[in-house]
């Protein structure tokens, strides 16, 4: 990656960030970890966080980072002080593969399964789908009313205790498809997860529903016909619109049925589609379509919200879906850099479909986060996340102002920090008082510790050191005490 104002320096004895895509296999319970620093004294609950943390099982190695077996992390923040535990997610992916000494379930892009009857049996068989679904949630973490939720982008959700980190023994609900998002949103009113899953089939749908924390049953509110789905990986929210942002990464249903490869090397990138904005009505489930822009590809919403007459859609944008290949991890672990993402603003108008866009600085962002109980569906102003540095990989935690592109950051050499979760103070007023919670690997030393940064300048409050090295996660929440 490139970075336009690295403060990183690599140091002589890098390591670099391979580490991070290798196996932890141990897990474990610290009752107080290591400080440095000081934590605020509002500062009480837990950083959950899920991500892939074996990367072989028996004599089958996972082929690309987003494979790798789920474990699940604890940071606990208490009277000042930081507890930690790590347990895999005992899915029942997890405990196929456990029990059997290879991989059972198909992931991301390594599949077990080659037989294509069976593939295509499964794809049009609703009982036969159940059996073979994968539950490897490594993706993100959802508390849903009082439940906590690890999520993937299989319609299969993996609920778990907070405290011991132990997997429930039942699915909380079934997304209505083939295939859903691990970034759902929360309804402010209701509390109830809002997301949308495709359906791929005969004929194939995107459909948009509702989870109530107390029924757990899916309510579709939505469902709009697609004939070649695509990739999408998160959707925005307004406080009246679903925004669907349709990058020209699609698939052939039919063709996914019949061509015995991974998932995803089944999508076909086709940039002459360009990217297709549509937007959901919340309350009837009307979509108004047809906003045309150039062919992009972006994992990650950032925000959206209303602005008079238009809708405001920023995403974490990459000139084209070459990133999924970067993020293989024979290359990963050969050093190879990947791509940048840049924080897009786009403007919809309705009136005429039009669709502008522009940066929002000059320098890259991915895995963004926001003040999100007080700014998702509304206007805001910070966005924080991780951008990549001369080793390749994502070497430093910035914030950027989007009102004027005004970048900060915060590195240390050879370290590799992880998504920044943004937690709040209990009495602020600003929009970035509070602090970010970073896992960051800490390659030299060959651990990982808690970063606590102050969220406003980006200044160290504190760091808490794990036991051990934590692979590279990609999502986790903060449930305050
Ligand atoms: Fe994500």
């Amino acid at each position: 990656m490139r970075a336009a104002t690295a403060t990183a320096t690599p140091s002589s004895v890098s390591s670099g960030p391979m580490l991070g895509f290798s196996t932890l296999a141990q897990e474990t319970v610290v009752d107080e970890l290591p400080l440095q620093g000081v934590l605020p004294q509002w500062l009480a609950g837990s950083l959950l966080r899920t991500g892939p943390a074996k990367f072989e099982v028996g004599k089958d190695r996972m082929r690309h980072w987003f494979d790798g077996l789920a474990m699940l992390h604890r940071f606990t923040i208490e009277d000042g002080r930081v507890s930690y535990g790590n347990r895999f997610l005992e899915s029942r992916s997890y405990r196929a593969a456990r029990e059997q000494g290879r991989m059972v379930y198909g992931e991301f892009a390594t599949d077990p399964c080659r037989s294509l009857f069976k593939r295509v049996q499964t794809l049009f068989s609703q009982r036969k789908l159940d059996e073979v679904l994968p539950d490897n949630a490594n993706i993100n973490v959802m508390k849903l009313g009082e439940r906590f939720i690890a999520m993937t982008e299989a319609p299969m959700q993996v609920q778990f205790d907070p405290r011991t980190l132990k997997a429930a023994d039942v699915h909380p609900y079934r997304a209505p498809g083939h295939l859903t998002t691990a970034h759902p949103h929360l309804d402010r009113a209701s509390g109830s997860a809002l997301n949308y899953a495709a359906h791929l089939g005969r004929r194939s749908s995107y459909r948009f529903f509702t989870v109530d924390p107390q029924e757990l049953v899916p309510h579709l509110i939505a469902s709009l016909p697609v004939k070649n789905p695509s990739y999408m990986h998160s959707f925005g929210l307004t406080e009246h619109w679903i925004v669907l942002a349709e990058f020209p990464l699609v698939v052939n249903p039919l063709a996914l049925a019949l061509s015995g490869r991974p998932y995803i090397e089944n999508y076909k990138w086709k940039p002459e589609l360009g990217t297709r904005f549509t937007l959901v009505d919340r309350a009837t489930g009307k979509a108004t379509g047809g906003f045309q822009a150039d062919a992009c590809f972006a994992f990650h919403h950032v925000n959206a919200y209303e602005d008079g007459d238009e809708v405001v859609v920023d995403l974490c944008t990459f000139s084209d879906a070459g990133v999924i290949e970067d993020l293989y991890l024979d290359r990963l672990r050969a050093g190879k850099p990947i791509a940048d993402a840049t924080p897009t603003r786009f403007r919809l108008r309705p009136a005429d479909r039009s669709v502008s866009h522009r940066p929002l600085t000059d320098g890259n962002l991915e895995l963004p986060r926001i003040n999100y109980a007080r700014c998702n569906e509304r206007p805001y102003r910070y966005v924080w996340g991780v951008r990549g540095g001369p080793n390749g990989w994502l070497e430093q935690i910035v914030k950027v102002d989007t009102a004027d592109g005004a970048i900060r950051s915060w590195s240390q050499p050879d370290c590799y920090p992880g998504e920044p979760v943004f937690v709040a103070s209990t009495e602020a007023e600003r929009e970035d008082e509070g602090v970010l919670l970073s896992v960051v690997l800490d390659a030299t030393a060959g651990t990982s510790f808690l970063l606590v940064l102050d969220a406003e300048d980006l200044s160290e409050l504190a760091r808490a050191g794990a036991p051990h090295h934590i692979p590279f996660s990609f999502h986790g929440q903060f449930a305050s005490a």
